[in-house]
């Protein structure tokens, strides 16, 4: 008795282990939502994929093309789910397989109720049927939404897939996309999730909290998004990553300045970098955001720990994270609408005032040469100065 009980004890840490490493830093792609809503098709993903190689992305080290809501229609007689046949014309299988041939990994979506966000048909009841399908057509990433869920429960609702997609005998990045409802930091690690929604929808916005149409609440700017990350650093680490929601970074509402710090901020969050903007058409300051390497080796560092805002004085923020080399990332942060200087003290970093360091600004590719005790830095308004600071 005893050794059975071991046995299923071990089983069960092997499976969680094998589910972390399929996320050992966070997760880096493309979805479609953002930008592109309910008009998903075949050519748009092929497109994307496409673009992912050309543009350098790739090289840069996003891996995924995730299509988000709207690819489904309908279940057969039997309960399989059935692609739009109007937009997927010869099925989810030879769509997997171009972004597969291109050296990149193919994601989708999903619900945990009886109907996805957009109204088409959820998993509920369906989980087992949907992951063997998902892995079937070579998912190797699914987003799982919450919309439609009535008075179904956050962990065991989300348990059940997860073990679906375990049973499906294919490794499946786990997204629990419940917008913080649940508290799913709590959670989400223990029923196999690799990331999880921390808050309602992201949108294109600097800041504000906005009703949706039917008067629920909320999609968030990016200032809120932001702040609702602050107490939640512990809950993150290699394998299991709070999720700030997917960028918005190219899709026109914002400067090049606030898509900068929005980029930088996601790295200082260990936050899964799943690009959002039409990445066949973006353009090369866009560009230079999304693939500006020291940024994302910030976000990739294996240490996985998230960063956290160390200090605040009114809109002028310092936010630090320890790297695996014993440097410490930090942004220097003015929310303000003027420009200003910060200064980042290094016992907010975790360094004595007599350490002498290194600064290296990751935005210009520069050395800034060794100083003690602190570092200041004129900011623009809504804008970041990121640095690597390196005893
Ligand atoms: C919810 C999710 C979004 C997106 C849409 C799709 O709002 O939070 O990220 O997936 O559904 O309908």
């Amino acid at each position: 008795m005893k050794k059975l009980l071991l046995l299923a004890l071990l089983l069960i840490a092997s499976s969680l282990f094998a589910q972390d490493q399929l996320a050992a830093t966070p997760p880096m792609g493309w979805n479609t939502w953002n930008k592109f809503g309910c008009n998903v098709s075949e050519t748009l993903i092929k497109g994307a994929a496409d673009s992912m190689v050309s543009s350098g992305m790739k090289d840069a080290g996003y891996q995924y093309i995730v299509i988000d809501d709207c690819w489904q229609v309908s279940r057969d007689k039997d309960g399989n789910i059935q692609p739009d046949p109007k937009t997927f014309p010869n099925g989810i299988k030879p769509v997997a397989d171009y972004v597969h041939s291109k050296g990149l990994k193919f994601g989708i979506y999903s619900d945990a109720g009886t109907e996805t966000c957009a109204g088409r048909p959820g998993s509920r009841g369906y989980e087992f049927q949907d992951a063997r399908q998902y892995a079937a057509w070579g998912v190797d990433y699914l987003k799982y939404d919450w919309c439609k869920t009535t008075t179904q429960d956050g962990p065991s609702s989300y348990s059940i897939m997860h073990d679906a997609l375990v049973a499906s005998g294919r490794p499946i990045v786990f997204s629990i996309c419940e917008w913080g409802t649940n508290k799913p930091w709590l959670w989400g690690a223990k029923v196999g999730g690799n990331l999880w929604r921390t808050t309602g929808d992201i949108q294109d916005r600097w800041v504000g909290k906005e009703k949706w149409p039917d008067g629920s609440c909320c999609s968030y700017g990016l200032l809120d998004i932001i702040d609702a990350q602050v107490g939640l650093e512990s809950f993150a680490g290699p394998g299991h990553w709070n999720d700030p929601d997917m960028l918005h970074v190219g899709n026109g509402a914002l400067t090049n300045t606030e898509y900068r710090s929005h980029f930088s901020m996601w790295a200082m969050l260990a936050a899964p970098l799943m690009a959002g903007n039409d990445i066949a058409t973006m353009s090369p300051e866009i560009k230079e955001i999304l693939t500006n390497k020291e940024v994302i080796a910030v976000d990739q560092d294996p240490l996985g720990i998230e960063g956290r805002r160390v200090a605040k004085d009114g809109d002028l923020e310092v936010w630090s994270r320890p790297l695996q080399d014993g440097s410490r990332a930090v942004i220097l942060f003015n929310r303000g609408a003027a420009d200003k200087e910060i200064t980042t003290q290094w016992p907010d970093l975790g360094y004595p005032a007599h350490l002498s360091a290194q600064v290296r600004d990751l935005w210009q590719h520069k050395d800034l040469g060794r100083t003690t005790g602190k570092f200041s830095n004129h900011v623009p308004s809504h804008g970041v100065v990121m640095l690597k600071i390196a005893p």
